[in-house]
């Protein structure tokens, strides 16, 4: 009896009625070759992990892993790769889009010792995406690919792909320091591993998705940029707060569209032009502006910054918005103090303000982060 040569790691998420027929093409592409196969299941409300037990009882060389309060297709990978003992460790979709009969050609070129990692690439020569129907998804992942090559110099024709085998050592070696956030699991190696794998493409005819529906949507979408951003200049400026300047960044359009409304609102009323100086006028627009950029901050911080951490529901929301007024006060009045001290010496409105901004946020991040966000 020859020992286990290769497990076939695949992520599901209501996938339940594509596991027996994949497990039966898994069986006829790999005869003769030793292998187990291992769902990771995010504890799909469907009951593919059930199906996937049920199935394991008949084969044993059918594991299930079946998390619970967890979802992500990478970090569903990575774990699932860490759990066998096979040397050899495939990932590749549930959903019927990849074709087990490449993983013999792929088994043979990474087991020869030439190559490092096999992969199936769905860009390629001799690949295809017609079948897939997702005329938008193959231009969407040209950009992401595009994207990625740049900003990782992994010069694979596509990096994006979720179907691919590697020595499970390698894996090993570098799985503390994967990031295992998002879809991009593959990308996520090439970049995290110091020396340069050898590569073997192999092209793909990506099929259309048996049953169910695809899991990528746009949180996944924002997860990719921002992993990408954090490999790129992550070490340099810290991601998240690069997120809360991004962030910061946009709610200066928003302090200047409501200070330039306000202040017009209130110049256009003659009559209480007659009590208000220029410079009175301009500070009370400018406090409703900063005030109006504030919570829009605070609701996307919540949505992007902090989506690992963000406040669901009425109350807490009210609570962590009152906080985070409270926190930013002392950013606030350091804004609208300075603004006003600058502008009373002559200066520009607009170089007021933008003073007043940067001055602000940098207290808003310090405390928001921990009193808002955090634990304390
Ligand atoms: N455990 C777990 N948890 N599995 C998941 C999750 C999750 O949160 N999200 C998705 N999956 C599983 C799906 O059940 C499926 O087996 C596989 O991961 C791929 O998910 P799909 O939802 O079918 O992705 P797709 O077809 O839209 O995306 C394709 O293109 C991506 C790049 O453009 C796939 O080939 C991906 O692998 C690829 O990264
Ligand atoms: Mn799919």
């Amino acid at each position: 009896m020859t020992s286990l040569q290769l497990a076939i790691v695949l992520p599901t998420y209501n996938e339940r009625g594509n596991l027996r027929s994949m497990v039966e093409r898994l069986d006829r592409a790999l005869a003769g070759i030793r292998w187990e196969a291992i769902f990771v299941d995010d504890n799909s409300p469907d009951g593919t992990a059930d199906e996937a037990r049920a199935i394991n009882l008949e084969d044993p060389r059918v594991r299930v892993i079946h998390r619970i309060n967890r979802r992500g297709l990478a970090s569903a990978a990575i774990e699932g790769m860490l759990s066998t003992a096979a040397p050899i460790v495939a990932v590749m979709d549930a959903d019927h889009q990849h074709d087990p009969a490449l993983l013999p050609e792929m088994l043979a070129a990474v087991s020869s010792g030439d190559y490092d990692v096999a992969y199936a690439s769905r860009f390629c020569d001799g690949a295809s995406t017609e079948a897939w129907g997702r005329p938008d998804r193959v231009k969407a992942s040209g950009v992401a690919n595009r994207l990625a090559r740049k900003l990782t110099g992994v010069a694979l024709s596509d990096p994006m792909s979720g179907f691919f085998m590697l020595r499970a050592e390698i894996l090993r070696g570098d799985a503390h320091r994967l990031s295992g956030v998002g879809f991009k699991i593959l990308l996520d190696i090439l970049a995290t591993v110091e020396t340069p794998l050898r590569v073997k493409e192999f092209p793909l005819n990506f099929a259309a998705r048996a049953e169910g529906e695809s899991k990528l949507d746009r949180t996944v979408v924002f997860e990719f940029l921002v992993g990408l951003y954090d490999r790129w200049l992550g070490r340099v400026i810290p991601t998240r707060f690069a997120l809360f300047g991004t962030v910061g960044a946009l709610g200066v359009f928003v302090q200047f569209a409501v200070l330039w409304l306000v202040q017009g609102l209130i110049m256009g009323q003659h009559f209480v032009y007659g009590h208000w100086s220029r410079d009175a006028a301009f500070n009370l627009a400018n406090s409703v502006a900063a005030i109006a950029a504030m919570t829009f901050n605070f609701v996307l911080n919540n949505e992007l910054t902090y989506a690992d951490k963000r406040l669901r529901g009425l109350v807490p929301l009210l609570r962590g918005w009152a906080k985070f007024a409270v926190t930013c006060s002392l950013g606030l009045l350091t804004n609208i103090g300075s603004a006003a001290a600058l502008k009373s010496m002559g200066f520009h409105d607009f170089v007021a303000v933008i003073v007043g901004i940067v001055l602000g946020s940098v207290w808003n991040f310090a405390l928001s982060s921990k009193f808002v966000w955090g634990r304390y």
